[in-house]
């Protein structure tokens, strides 16, 4: 996540998104959300919010993206963290802010998009209003704002546990190499969480197979750990949203390397050895799925700026 002051009351940040390279569920919990096992990977490719502060204001909030959906929606996780940490943090929300957000991941792409702009939203207003959280109430705040919001406070790559609420830094071996380049197929399809979870329940889900997380994470070389990308809800996210069972069909056709989907869905990756190969990847997606797009991006260390 890149920081910059705009002015006294102005800062642009912007956000990163992840991958779920490995996703395991267990179980569901008396809570109702579902116990992981998974290995996340942030991404230098995100969103951008601006962050305008109205000293003087009443606590009102606004998105302004361009999108009349996305600024009017309840859910927007950006309006929520703002209101969250302006009611506790601002001592009454003696301040007004406006988010100019400029959407570029897709909504419902299981890439971590509105957790990452929430995640934005909760640091950047403690840069602004120049009163920072303790580390343990930024990872609070960031849990009751959504479950994949405490990976952001890392990012880089990590374990995660729990609804997303442990998560643990990792080195992969096979990942350290500068040159590696996922490509990303978004298919443009929004897959809801909520009712991809819930098919998994419904099924009588149960997953047994997170003791291949820690294989994976010392994985020391790229067919390895290529080989051990897998999603467990990627069944449940195809009887939610039937198209995604054709881009699964196409990469397995198309791509010499194993393709993933990423957290509910909607979207599939390949990790490739460098740019060129990564690129070719993408050139063989779009032909083989008319309509899709594809992007191709490096791995983000998680150096917290
Ligand atoms: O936490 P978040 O709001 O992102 O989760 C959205 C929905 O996804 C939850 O309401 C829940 O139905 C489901 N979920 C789950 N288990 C998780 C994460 C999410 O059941 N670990």
């Amino acid at each position: 996540m890149i920081f910059e002051r705009l002015d006294d009351h102005a800062l642009r940040v912007t956000t990163s998104c992840k991958l779920n390279l490995f996703l395991e569920v267990i179980e569901r919990r008396p809570d109702g959300y579902h116990e992981l096992a998974s290995l996340f990977q942030e991404l230098a490719w995100g969103d951008e919010l601006r962050l305008f502060l109205e000293p003087g204001g009443t606590g009102r909030v606004r998105c302004v993206s361009g999108d009349p959906v996305l600024d009017a929606d309840p859910g927007n996780l950006c309006v929520r963290a703002a209101h969250a940490w302006l009611r506790e943090r601002a001592g009454g929300e003696r301040f007004d802010l406006t988010i100019e957000l400029e959407k570029r991941l897709p909504a419902g792409g299981g890439i971590g998009g509105g957790s990452g702009d929430g995640v934005a939203v909760l640091r950047g207003l403690q840069r602004l209003v120049g009163a920072e959280d303790t580390p343990a109430a930024s990872y609070e705040r960031a849990l009751a704002i959504g479950s994949d919001c405490p990976f952001f406070l890392w990012g880089g790559t990590a374990v995660v546990r729990g609804r997303g609420e442990h998560v643990r830094p990792v080195r992969v071996p096979a990942l350290a190499a500068e040159d590696l380049r996922f490509c990303l197929v978004l298919p443009g399809l929004h897959v809801p969480t909520g009712p991809v979870f819930q098919r998994f329940h419904a099924g009588g889900g149960r997953g047994e197979r997170a003791a291949e997380l820690e294989a994976l994470v010392g994985s020391s070389d790229l067919d390895t750990l290529r080989a051990g990308f897998w999603n467990r809800l990627e069944r449940c996210a195809q009887e939610v949203e039937p198209a995604l069972v054709e881009v699964r069909r196409a990469l397995d056709r198309s791509w010499r390397v194993p393709a993933a989907m990423s957290g509910s869905g909607s979207t599939y990756f390949g990790l490739f050895g460098d740019e060129g190969e990564a690129r070719e990847a993408a050139a063989a997606a779009e032909r083989a799925l008319p309509g899709v797009s594809t992007r191709v991006v490096a791995a983000a260390r998680g150096a917290r700026s």
